[in-house]
């Protein structure tokens, strides 16, 4: 038995007076029956005989969002819930690619037959809401049980390179391993180069979730080096084998320190990863994996930190104005374990001169220069400019004593 939230039952009520059948199907379950919350359900309907029809009936629900028409799948925002609803269907490839597929829906297909077109047999499972069972014909709890990861059906599998990615995030995620017939095929897909279909937005979600939603991402990290699959991950064949161990490590005390900020999170973990590569590797490793136009200047700015340079309050302060001085110390801690002592004495210091995530603000403005008789004008920004300098070198500390100095400097 699985719960779902109570407030479905509404809607279930209302397709089943209509003699539709609703199954709950993919990632909700397999969640649940892992102990995790999800907000985001998979509801298949047997019985429908269209998606429109379907979408009138649910619209009095809530909100429709119509961009999964062509994938025959409505959305359905209800309460906090995020509801996937869609036709038993069949996929047929057409067209290269992890989109190219030709859908063929049937009210009236059976679970078995429908279940045919995903991934895995854990993602295959369905709970029959009105008769309140499991529908399991490809034993997707038995292998969850034995923490197995294995297709469905061979050759729907192949039709969709995604989905060597999403096996390697899955084992990463949940700690299972790969069945052995899984990991030849996923194996064969990469030597045919498969990946390479991929649009990259696809590959840097699936990335994000090795990266952000495993408790040790060095085992999908791992299970890409042993499928092959650093022929397009060719960045990563460059690192010698004492690199590559120390990243491994690093990445999995990164995945203890993450913070709320998911792009904050993909600089740190992709800055670690990158850190050993040359500057040019780092960069096409990054513009391979994302379009996402500040995460590149964002990891590359990490290269700058190098807290060994940090030991002065100036240079403490030199250093936060080039990147953030927090990511520096988290990036250090992981990397270099054994200094741990020194880089959170760092932190603290940091964190005292305000300048943990930010540069040091500037104690003198535009202000203080009229307030001393001087007219605006362009060359306010230099001297401004040397303030600050001044400020970093540690000339003064608080906005008087900055006035000070540049009456000094000004007048004397
Ligand atoms: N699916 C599939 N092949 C894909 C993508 C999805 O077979 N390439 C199926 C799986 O049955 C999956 C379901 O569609 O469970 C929903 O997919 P999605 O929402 O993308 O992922 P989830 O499995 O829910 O996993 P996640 O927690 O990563 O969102």
């Amino acid at each position: 038995m699985i719960h779902y939230p109570n407030t479905l039952d509404i809607i279930f009520n209302r397709l089943k007076k209509l003699h539709i059948r609703p199954i709950i199907v993919g990632g909700y379950i397999r969640d649940s029956l892992l102990g995790k919350e999800s907000k985001d359900i998979d509801i298949e309907l047997y019985g429908a005989t269209s998606l429109e029809h379907i979408e009138e009936v649910l619209k009095e629900f809530g909100k429709i969002i119509t961009v999964g028409k062509s994938f025959g799948v409505c959305k359905l925002l209800y309460d906090d819930l995020d509801l996937d609803f869609s036709l038993p269907r069949t996929e047929t490839k057409v067209s290269t690619g992890h989109r190219g597929f030709k859908i063929s829906t049937f009210a009236n297909l059976d679970f078995k037959t429908a279940a045919l077109r995903r991934d895995f047999t854990l993602n295959a499972i369905g709970f029959d809401v009105e008769n309140k069972i499991f529908l399991d014909p490809h034993n997707g709890r038995e292998a969850l049980e034995k923490k197995v990861l294995h297709y469905v059906d061979k050759k729907s599998f192949v039709e969709d390179p995604l989905r060597i990615l999403r096996a390697v995030q899955f084992c990463s995620r949940f700690d299972f391993s790969m069945s052995k017939e899984l990991f030849v095929l996923c194996g064969e897909m990469v030597s045919q180069n498969m990946l390479q279909e991929l649009p990259k937005e696809r590959i840097y979600e699936e990335t994000k979730k090795l990266l952000l939603q495993s408790k040790k991402p060095s085992v999908g990290l791992l299970l890409l080096k042993n499928l092959g699959a650093f022929s397009y991950f060719k960045e990563f064949l460059s690192l010698d084998e004492e690199v590559w161990q120390k990243t491994l490590l690093a990445v999995d005390f990164m995945a203890t320190q993450l913070t709320n900020d998911t792009r904050t999170n993909m600089v740190l973990m992709l800055g670690l990863l990158s850190l050993s590569f040359e500057k040019n590797a780092k960069i096409s490793f990054l513009e391979r994996l994302s379009n996402e136009k500040k995460l590149l200047p964002c990891v590359l700015k990490l290269q700058e930190c190098d807290l060994q340079q940090a030991m002065s309050d100036t240079s403490l302060m030199r250093l936060a104005c080039k990147t953030t001085l927090q990511h520096c110390v988290l990036l250090s801690l992981a990397l270099y374990p054994q200094n741990a002592a020194m880089y959170l004495a760092i932190q603290k210091r940091a964190q005292k001169l305000k300048i943990l995530y930010k540069e040091p603000k500037a104690l003198l403005h535009g202000k203080d220069l009229i307030a001393l008789g001087l007219k605006p004008s362009v060359e306010f920004s230099q001297i401004l400019k040397n303030a600050y300098e001044a400020q970093i070198d540690g000339k003064f500390k608080t906005n008087k004593e900055a006035q000070l100095w540049l009456k000094r400097e000004l007048f004397s």
